[in-house]
């Protein structure tokens, strides 16, 4: 083993070494993707608290996410999430699960790529079908056939998630080897960022 720190220089030494996060990790991705099951095991992994930025909106609003869609429609529901993801950034360090449309949103989206290291969790419409269809609460797959709502907006919104600092392959092998490629790819990243830096 003695070798390996000469074969593979600095990333080798990484490799070994805590993974320390200088600002929070924004997941983002469609619904189905994986956020909240790899956050989850992301915080533990790295020792962070976890947040579920829609279970924060559905607190501060006092009600479920359904129940703001069809009270107050979707632009109020992005304008509560544009304040409560910003209230967030300004917390410490933490795993930030955010909801589908979050990223989408132009000001949110700039507001995570200052504040946050952001991580797409990138998955195929399989993927994403078969975690997405046993639960209903959801309100924009209740508009339509589930299969093709979730077809139409990764052609909508993938390109724009593609923008994320790190993106990793959400499949169907367990949530532990996700969080494992997830944890390698932001020790790229940040080795990167710090090179450039
Ligand atoms: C949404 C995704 C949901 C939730 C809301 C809108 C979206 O979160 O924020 O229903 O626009 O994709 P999850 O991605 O956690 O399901």
């Amino acid at each position: 083993m003695a070798g390996m720190g000469d074969i593979h220089g600095l990333k080798a030494m990484d490799a070994r070494s805590p993974l320390t996060l200088p600002r929070t990790v924004a997941l983002v991705g469609l619904m189905g993707a994986g956020k909240s099951a790899i956050g989850k095991r992301l915080a533990m992994r790295l020792g962070l608290p976890f947040v579920d930025a829609d279970d924060e909106i559905e607190r501060a609003a006092g009600c479920s996410i359904a129940e703001i869609f069809e009270k107050y429609g979707e632009a109020d529901f992005r304008a509560g999430e544009r304040r409560v993801i910003s209230r967030l950034l300004d917390e410490p360090p933490h795993v930030l699960s955010t909801g589908g449309g979050a990223y989408i949103d132009p000001d949110t989206r700039a507001l995570m790529r200052a504040k946050a290291v952001t991580v797409w969790l990138r998955a195929e419409l399989d993927v994403l079908f078969d975690r997405v269809r046993k639960r209903g609460h959801r309100p924009l797959l209740r508009n339509g056939d589930p299969k093709e709502v979730l077809a139409r907006l990764m052609s909508q919104r993938y390109p724009i998630y593609a923008e994320a600092d790190v993106v990793v392959d959400s499949t169907a092998q367990p949530a532990d080897r996700t969080t494992e490629q997830v944890i390698e790819a932001l020790r790229d990243h940040l080795h990167t960022e710090k090179t450039l830096a």
